[in-house]
């Protein structure tokens, strides 16, 4: 990010619509909500200061807090240096959040919808660990019939060229 730019993503993070209004920005992050700015979404050009001075801090990384470096000191950052991030609101990426009731509204209830103002959705996979993830299988979301939910109605239309061959197993992992 630091030396070529571009956009960072966290493999449960999906994608709802275009960037581009966002990469005329030096550097951008969303707020987590109660917690900071989350890094599972970062934009940046290269050599952008906020990300410069971002990364001399991971010097004093600490893998046993992770979340201290990685996204409650970019909320402490933003703090000092305003004009070095643009930061959006906790429902542009991070939007519904990880709690119990949210992950409910999610995978358990078809009563969330997204709305045109949300770039993306974090399915906080920490969060769902390795809990009933076969219910979260390309092909389970593809064709269930009798349980639809917020997130699988989200997400059907990326899944419509899935091969019906395809086998999840491998990818169990
Ligand atoms: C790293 O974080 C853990 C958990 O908060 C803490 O117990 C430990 O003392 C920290 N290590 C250092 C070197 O600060
Ligand atoms: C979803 O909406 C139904 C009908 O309003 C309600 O009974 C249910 O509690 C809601 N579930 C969640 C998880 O929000
Ligand atoms: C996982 O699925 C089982 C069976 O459908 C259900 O009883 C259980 O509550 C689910 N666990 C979670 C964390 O959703
Ligand atoms: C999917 O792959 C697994 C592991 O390679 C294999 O054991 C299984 O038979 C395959 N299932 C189908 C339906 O092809």
């Amino acid at each position: 990010m630091r030396d070529y730019g571009g956009i960072y993503l966290d493999l449960d993070v999906i994608v709802f619509k275009p960037f581009d209004d966002l990469l005329y920005n030096d550097f951008t992050m969303g707020i987590q909500k109660d917690v900071g700015l989350c890094n599972a979404v970062i934009i940046s050009r290269p050599f952008a200061p906020f990300v410069t001075r971002w990364i001399q801090q991971y010097k004093n990384f600490n893998d046993s807090d992770w979340d201290y470096h990685s996204v409650k000191l970019p909320w402490f950052m933003a703090k000092e240096y305003p004009d070095y991030i643009n930061i959006l609101d906790e429902k542009a990426f991070f939007w519904p959040t990880w709690s119990v009731e949210d992950l409910e509204l999610m995978y358990k209830s078809n009563n969330y919808t997204f709305t045109n103002h949300q770039y993306t959705y974090h399915m906080w996979a920490a969060a769902l660990g390795r809990k009933n993830t076969s219910d979260l299988f390309p092909t389970s979301i593809k064709n269930v019939e009798n349980m639809e939910t917020s997130f699988n109605r989200a997400v059907r239309k990326f899944l419509k060229y899935l091969p019906d061959d395809f086998n999840e197993t491998n990818f169990n992992e």
